[in-house]
């Protein structure tokens, strides 16, 4: 296998959680959090469900994943999906689901608040699963204004994927003053360098697993992965990479950016990384969509399963939500707020 040069120690960006006599985390802790992700975009807490919730949590993803009818989405790594390397479903507004995520809302209640007003929408709550050779995503960002949350609901190894971040990278009134005001440049070049390495490892790794999977994976389905003509923003492949549609492209290549990256080469090797979490059952991951992250390909034949809530910080246009995140049907019909979550009786 080609390795990504990444990081697996996330010790820094870790809070241990304490919690009050409501259940909730302490003012401390949730201070700690707070700060962790205002510095670096991104904060884990390990331990916030117990082994119980978490299990609990992963019986009902894979009732959802189970059942026949269930609705799909397809914002992103549209490939991995129509070659179920990936699932991405809208889990429904039912009691369960509402508690569960209520449950995590309100032990996290003094972080969000922070970000998010009690009225501000949840845009998603759904489940993210790959499997065995789903690609490495490219380094991108989301659209932003949103709290993203992910939930473990089993251990993560580093094989199986997780979230891939670059610490630092979100963006505030002001970010681009770091590194002698030329930060915004910087992580473009970084961003672009990443992806250059994210293409090659994703091509290189497609072959050599193309034996492995089981089953294996078909000609059909490689030459579609490799060369896919279909819109896909995250998937690395050849054709996007050369005809655009994806976040790295040709143009990357142009002669001013080649520049760029030679004149900057040494700030941006000490100013940018890329670290990987592959939290442990119970742990969830907060992260400001306007960073740069990415999925990374799950390795194992085990599963990943994360349980995801998105929440808006924002108002946010009705064309956007429906576009850029995949609400369930009977979210859309019925919108939820934090407050709600916050108020939810378990
Ligand atoms: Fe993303």
């Amino acid at each position: 296998m080609v390795q990504l040069d990444v990081s697996y120690d996330t010790k820094t960006f870790e809070v241990p959680p304490a919690f009050d006599e409501t259940g909730r985390l302490t003012s401390d802790c949730a201070r700690q959090a707070r700060q962790i992700l205002d510095e670096h975009g991104f904060v884990l807490i390990p331990d916030l469900l117990s082994d119980e919730e978490a299990a609990k949590g992963l019986d009902f993803i894979r009732d959802a994943i189970d059942n026949p009818n269930r609705e799909t989405g397809a914002f992103a790594s549209e490939s991995d999906i129509r070659h179920r390397r990936r699932d991405f479903c809208p889990l429904p507004s039912a009691k369960p689901v509402l508690s569960y995520a209520a449950l995590i809302c309100q032990r996290l209640e003094e972080v969000l608040l922070e970000y998010c007003g009690r009225s501000r929408q949840i845009l998603e709550i759904s489940t993210l699963t790959s499997y065995f050779g789903s690609s490495h995503q490219y380094i991108h960002r989301d659209p932003e204004g949103v709290l993203c949350m992910f939930v473990a609901v089993d251990d993560v190894s580093p094989e199986q994927g997780g979230t891939v971040f670059v610490p630092g990278t979100h963006n505030y009134s002001g970010a681009e003053y770091a590194h002698g005001r030329k930060a915004n440049r910087l992580m473009e070049l970084y961003q672009a360098q990443a992806n250059f390495r994210i293409l090659r490892y994703n091509l290189i790794n497609l072959w050599r697993i193309r034996k492995l999977a089981e089953p294996s994976i078909p000609w059909r389905e490689l030459r579609a992965r490799v060369f896919s003509l279909q819109t896909d923003l995250h998937q690395p492949n050849l054709a996007r990479f050369l005809f655009g549609g994806s976040a790295f492209t040709i143009l990357n290549f142009a002669p001013h950016k080649i520049f760029s990256f030679l004149r900057y080469r040494k700030i941006i090797k000490t100013a940018y990384r890329l670290v990987q979490a592959a939290p442990k059952k119970g742990t969830v991951v907060l992260y400001r969509s306007d960073m740069l992250h990415a999925g990374p390909d799950n390795r194992s034949p085990i599963p990943r399963y994360f349980f995801n809530l998105n929440i808006a910080r924002d108002i946010i246009f009705a064309d956007r939500w429906r576009n850029g995140y995949s609400p369930h049907r009977s979210l859309l019909a019925e919108p939820i707020s934090l407050g709600d979550l916050l108020e939810e009786q378990n």
